[in-house]
């Protein structure tokens, strides 16, 4: 028999209960997060903020070094509003979805001098800032501000499905979630911020996607897909299709000098305003990938067979190296190209894709 549900009817919960519960297991078992204030100690806003930005498409055990990273060098954010676009990219090097740093970097500046150098503390106003959308404005406004905003992501998501035995699959059951959401939040007095951090983590660590650990979850007894036994199977998903292939072209130029030519990329698109190696175009065909035209004049044929597959969030890739030496006075756009010491292509802040190649051209490993 296909499972019943039961999203319209009423709540099955004491909103104070639920609430209750939850901030008891909160202040025993919260996860020790850089960006986090202590027990009884305001978050800075600005530590909110940068981590939010950097936990949007990235897992927290990624983000924790590049947050630390970036609080070691600008440890306000004056400070970054003060640094260049190219160091701030530069820093953001790895963590991948580079419009983030660019929009960050502008956010920033918008702080300082649209706001003083205090964050809104609006979910509303917030939204209005570069890089804030509905999850990380609402986020801000409550952790940051305790707000009573309305935080959902997918840890919350797969938390309230499962609470609420919810069958419709995602992402359709997404205003659905976003009302028992709303509704568990009515009337919400109290530490709306630790609530919103409380669901997240729940999900994270106990309320996992494979084998929840149901018997740690101060939850249990009230949530409806355990009581069915079906916890393990929600959030259903509806599959998403397969990504589309590309293929391209990295470059590995080499002059006389030892010098690797570099590009740095336009400000938008792919990997935009980073430093990185040269590529072609992306093509569908692995057959029909296209040379570049600034190196029709190359000779590629003593080129080492160095493939490399990386995923982005649209499609997959395939880059193929393309190996070459050039003399370093040939013509080329020296605006957007410029040759780099070997050595020190190490300290550049590469995306990751870029690192990759140049792992697996000295070490033969793909990281
Ligand atoms: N994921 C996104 N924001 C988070 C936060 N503040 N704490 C833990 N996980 C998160």
């Amino acid at each position: 028999m296909p499972p019943v549900d039961e999203s319209d009817k009423v709540l099955p919960v004491d909103t104070n209960i639920f609430r209750h519960d939850l901030l008891v297991w909160y202040d025993k078992n919260r996860r020790i997060l850089p960006w986090r204030a202590g027990r009884d100690k305001k978050p800075d806003p600005y530590h909110v903020w940068l981590s939010e930005i950097m936990l949007q498409q990235t897992i927290v055990v990624t983000v924790i070094p590049y947050f630390q990273k970036f609080v070691e060098k600008w440890a306000t954010v004056q400070d970054l509003a003060a640094a260049s676009q190219d160091d701030v990219l530069a820093a953001w090097a790895g963590l991948g979805y580079y419009a983030r740093a660019r929009n960050l970097h502008k956010c920033a500046g918008l702080i300082v001098t649209k706001y003083q150098g205090r964050f809104p503390e609006e979910q509303s106003v917030l939204k209005q800032l570069p890089g804030i959308g509905d999850y990380t404005s609402a986020a801000i406004a409550s952790i940051a501000f305790d707000k009573p905003a309305i935080v959902i992501d997918g840890n919350v998501e797969r938390v309230i499905s499962r609470y609420f035995s919810l069958v419709t699959p995602l992402p359709i059951s997404k205003p659905q979630i976003r009302k028992y959401a709303t509704l568990l939040s009515e009337g919400r007095a109290d530490r709306p911020g630790d609530c919103a951090q409380a669901m997240m983590d729940l999900g994270a660590t106990v309320c996992t996607p494979q084998a929840p650990k149901c018997n740690l979850c101060p939850l249990e007894e009230k949530c409806l897909s355990r009581c069915k036994g079906i916890q393990t199977d929600l959030p259903y998903k509806i599959k998403k299709g397969k990504k589309p292939q590309k293929y391209c072209f990295i470059y590995w130029i080499k002059n006389n000098k030892g010098q690797v030519l570099l590009e740095k990329r336009k400000e938008k698109g792919l990997f935009g305003g980073m430093m990185a190696l040269p590529c072609s175009g992306h093509f569908d065909e692995r057959e029909k990938i296209e040379q570049d035209e600034n190196f029709f004049m190359l000779d590629f044929s003593n080129s080492k067979p160095l493939i490399i597959n990386h995923s982005f969030t649209h499609f997959d890739l395939e880059a193929r190296g393309q190996f070459a030496a050039m003399d370093d006075d040939t013509e080329i756009d020296r605006a957007r190209f410029l040759w780099v010491e070997e050595a020190a292509l190490s300290n550049i802040g590469l995306p990751g894709l870029f690192k990759k190649f140049i792992n697996a051209l000295y070490h033969g490993t793909i990281i």
